[in-house]
């Protein structure tokens, strides 16, 4: 699903974000990626988005080798993508239904589909009973399920989540990872950025650390 070979990203000559990263995600996996502040988490995310270009290697994502995408194409590619930030990024003036079926409409779904398609994402999420709602009356967790919703309806391969709990309280947070790990056992590679030692440990998955730019350590995270 993802393949980084010897990627390094500077930004400038003083900050190399990235340098000689090499990984390899599969299809189906659920993986957490550790760092510190500064480690090159959201740059990885950036370069998976096509949002900045590798400053040497490449990138493949679901098939799609990065740097010969030609930007008419992006997207398109970028719709295979589904990813959930740390701040929601919601539409505040929208309620929570039109949040969702926003997603729908931008790659032309039509109203029927869209019709089927929100319900289903918001049922998933569990939060069907707020369709209504303005984002402005939810709770964090609430929105994050929005964001979550969003990401989802339009049938991704891959979730990226740019560190999804970092304005959630321990609990809520821990709902939210597990309804990311119900979303990967319906099939969907899901990588989660985190700085939280606790859900990682917690969850048992597949762990990558990134330490300055550089890949620290790359392991499975056994279940006792
Ligand atoms: N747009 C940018 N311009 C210059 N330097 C950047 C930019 N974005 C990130 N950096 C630098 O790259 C390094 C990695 O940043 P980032 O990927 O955001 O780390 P993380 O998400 O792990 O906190 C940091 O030193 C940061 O200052
Ligand atoms: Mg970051």
């Amino acid at each position: 699903m993802i393949l980084l070979d010897d990627v390094t990203k500077t930004y400038d000559r003083r900050s190399q974000a990235l340098k000689h990263v090499s990984l390899k995600i599969e299809d189906g996996e659920f993986v957490f990626i550790m760092g510190r502040s500064g480690a090159g988490k959201s740059t990885l995310v950036r370069l998976l988005m096509k949002e900045t270009e590798p400053t040497e290697g490449t990138i493949t994502v679901n098939g799609v080798e990065l740097n010969s995408l030609p930007r008419r194409r992006i997207p398109m590619y970028r719709r295979t993508i589904g990813v959930i930030y740390q701040d929601f990024r919601l539409l505040k003036q929208l309620n929570v239904y039109d949040n969702v079926a926003f997603a729908q409409r931008v790659i032309g779904k039509t109203n029927r589909e869209i019709r089927e398609n929100v319900p289903e994402a918001l049922r998933l999420v569990g939060l069907s009973a707020k369709y209504k709602a303005k984002i402005g009356e939810l709770s964090g967790g609430e929105q994050q399920r929005v964001a979550i919703a969003r990401a989802l309806v339009n049938q991704p391969k891959l979730l990226l989540a740019d560190e999804p709990t970092g304005n959630l309280d321990a609990k809520t947070a821990e709902d939210v990872m597990n309804l990311l790990d119900e979303i990967n056992r319906r099939g969907t590679t899901v990588v989660v950025i985190t700085h939280s030692r606790d859900i990682v440990e917690r969850m048992h998955k597949r762990l990558i650390v990134l330490n300055r730019g550089t890949l620290l350590s790359d392991k499975e995270q056994s279940g006792q």
